[in-house]
């Protein structure tokens, strides 16, 4: 048997067991999509939303790439963004990325990773720059990397409150609220580290009159 035949055998094996529980389980599930969270969360395999939160399908919009950056020209997040404040109406909005997180390692070096990937690291290391003093000052080299993934989800955070998305869903509704959390590979468990509710003030630089 091949590797990805493996999966298909899984999954029929996966959708006879949901039928089983509960014979109405793909009904329902065809018919509406209301989750209350959008994820935006690093693609790394080991940090799957819906398992390490003991979610099902239908709970958690998901958005997934590397690092969990947000980022303004990426019609992507911009687009899984909208729809899920805009016409799901999520409450929540969580950022989640997690120690060890490859990308933001890779953000930290000087290696020349060519330049689609250069591109998307750069943003990684603009957010060290912002943050230079704190980060120089840790000398273990392991936590100055911990820190930085925390400082990742924060700034991806206050990424979401610049655009007119969050901006104008606050106004007019006083949601989503917004979450930085990063995930723990060696223990399982999420950290807070960060939030916004509706409404909390930002750089009025960014600030859109509507
Ligand atoms: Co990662």
């Amino acid at each position: 048997m091949k590797v990805y035949e493996k999966l298909l055998l899984e999954n029929k094996a996966w959708a006879k067991e949901k039928v089983t529980d509960d014979p109405q389980y793909f009904d329902r599930l065809a018919h509406i999509q209301t989750p209350e969270f959008l994820w935006i969360g690093c693609s790394d395999s080991r940090v799957p939303a819906n398992e390490i939160t003991n979610t099902q399908p239908g709970e958690i919009f998901v958005h997934r790439n590397i690092a969990n950056l947000v980022i303004h020209t990426d019609v992507n997040l911009l687009s899984v963004l909208e729809y899920a404040v805009a016409h799901l109406k999520v409450k929540h909005v969580i950022v989640c990325g997690h120690y060890g997180c490859g990308g933001v390692k890779a953000a930290m070096t000087n290696t020349d990773y060519k330049q689609v990937l250069n591109m998307w690291l750069r943003n990684i290391k603009d957010v060290y720059r912002l943050h230079n003093d704190e980060l120089n000052a840790i000398e273990n080299e392991e936590n100055r990397f911990d820190r930085l993934v925390e400082l990742n989800v924060v700034e991806q955070v206050i990424h979401l409150a610049k655009t007119s998305i969050i901006q104008r869903a606050w106004k007019e509704e006083q949601r989503p609220h917004l979450h930085g959390w990063v995930y723990g590979l060696k223990d399982g468990l999420i950290k807070p580290v960060f939030e916004m509710t509706a409404g909390t003030p930002i750089d009025p630089l960014y600030q859109y009159d509507m």
